[in-house]
């Protein structure tokens, strides 16, 4: 049975690499171990497993950040709340795509969402004595999970899949009713999976925020990517949906990386409510010297994790959101392609023996988006990946992001159109070899 990579170079790399099981494996070691596959083969892989944006980022961002260059930003420290015109467009842009008011204060960039994430869990993690654990809706990024691992952080989670809808709030509740849940996470739409919470979820997540004095981090690494509904005019709905309308304890966490194809610069938002910025905690005091939340994670967390953000940078999406919010930069637009890569790439795979994992939202079917989830029939996930190798396709695990599932999360971004036909052909080999005669 001949594959399209030689087997023996496969199971040569992975022993090199040390994994044993593919389950273990982190993103970046099946990164590692197909650019070895792919150097001693000389074949190229369909590659779906990281999330690096394969689209061109947006051009008034790289002019303003040369401009800001050839302006001398390089050689001044940047304010650790960032700049002006950063704080003032973030705000608008939270105004014109979510319908939510929240000043510019609030909005402090961060070295992407990646350390926005980790100075929120750094804050949310120590307000309240009590409440030191967070709480992942997953399926989720997973280093996220890392980094609450790196700072001796405490963390629960709960596979999401069967507790959609109305049945989220019981579940919800059973680990806020404890009583040591500090915070919440959950990207929307949602890393791995692009499920998306419907309103009545997020008023669920926001209503019970409020009863048991949660913070929610929503995540929105993927802002307006949800292409069933139009998202992208500015001050007209429908706005990207947000727990934002349901509490005022809530964090953002708007990335620059997807929506602008701007992963390289590191540049993201964290945007925290008014009221949570001007709350006090007293146990803040102890551990960071000041009880001011905002304060807090500006001029503690931000200043001592890597005093503030690129200040070109900070410039490039400035601009990009002056754009967008004065309707100059239809930002969904460009990323659409994504979406249309999903709908023909999930095709080839149900064409050919693969189930989708997370296949809907309560009633609706599932957005065609940056991500996808996919099983073969009789194969956990962790075969499915590593025999998938010996096909040249490469994709990461879902129990790396907290499913209860077996099955694989299938990133778009990296396969242009011009790989559809190689992607098709080893499908077809795939289940050729694979499938189990009923
Ligand atoms: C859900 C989620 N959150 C955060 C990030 C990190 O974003 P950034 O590149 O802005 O650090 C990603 C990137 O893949 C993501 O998928």
């Amino acid at each position: 049975m001949k594959t399209p990579i030689n087997p023996e170079i496969v199971d040569t790399k992975l022993a090199a690499c040390e994994i044993k099981k593919m389950e273990d494996a982190t993103i970046r070691d099946v990164v590692r171990v197909v650019n070895m596959i792919e150097e001693e083969s000389g074949e190229k892989f369909i590659r779906m497993e990281m999330g690096i944006p394969g689209l061109k980022p947006a051009k008034v961002g790289i002019e303003a950040e040369k401009q800001a260059l050839e302006d001398g930003a390089a050689s001044a420290y940047p304010m650790l709340e960032g700049i002006k015109p950063l704080k003032e467009e973030g705000s608008k842009f939270i105004k014109n795509f979510m319908n939510i008011d929240l000043s510019a204060e609030g909005i402090i960039p961060t070295v992407g969402s990646m350390q926005g994430g980790y100075a929120a869990f750094m804050a949310v993690g120590n307000c309240t004595s009590e409440k030191d654990t967070i709480l992942f809706i997953d399926p989720g990024f997973p280093v996220q999970k890392t980094q609450l691992e790196v700072m001796n952080q405490k963390y629960e989670s709960f596979d999401v899949f069967n507790y959609r809808g109305d049945k989220l709030k019981d579940k919800l509740e059973a680990f806020l009713a404890k009583g040591n849940i500090a915070g919440i996470i959950y990207s929307n739409p949602n890393n791995p999976a692009w499920i998306c919470f419907n309103e009545d979820e997020l008023k669920i997540i926001g209503e019970l925020a409020n009863k048991y004095n949660v913070i929610v981090m929503e995540d929105l690494a993927y802002f307006a990517m949800d292409f069933r509904s139009d998202l992208s005019q500015p001050g007209v709905g429908p706005y990207q949906p947000s727990v934002a309308n349901y509490t005022d304890n809530y964090i953002l966490m708007i990335s620059s990386s997807k929506a602008f194809s701007y992963a390289g610069q590191r540049i993201g938002l964290l945007c925290i409510s008014d009221k949570l910025f001007h709350r006090r905690y007293d146990n803040l005091k102890p551990r960071f010297g000041a009880d001011e939340f905002g304060y807090t994670m500006i001029y503690r967390i931000i200043y001592t994790l890597s005093s503030g953000t690129s200040h070109s940078t900070q410039y490039g999406l400035a601009a990009m959101l002056k754009s967008a919010n004065e309707g100059n930069f239809n930002f969904v637009e460009d990323v659409k392609e994504y979406g249309e890569r999903a709908k023909i790439m999930k095709k080839l795979f149900l064409d050919n023996g693969f189930d989708l994992v997370y296949g809907n939202d309560v009633n609706l079917p599932l957005a065609d988006g940056f991500y996808f989830t996919i099983s073969y029939p009789g194969m956990t996930g962790p075969d499915l990946n590593k025999k998938l190798l010996y096909y040249g396709i490469s994709a990461i695990c879902l129990n790396e992001t907290g499913s209860m599932k077996e099955g694989l999360r299938a990133c778009v971004s990296q396969v242009g159109r011009d790989r559809f036909e190689d992607l098709e052909y080893r499908l077809k080999e795939f289940h050729k070899h694979n499938h189990v005669m009923a």
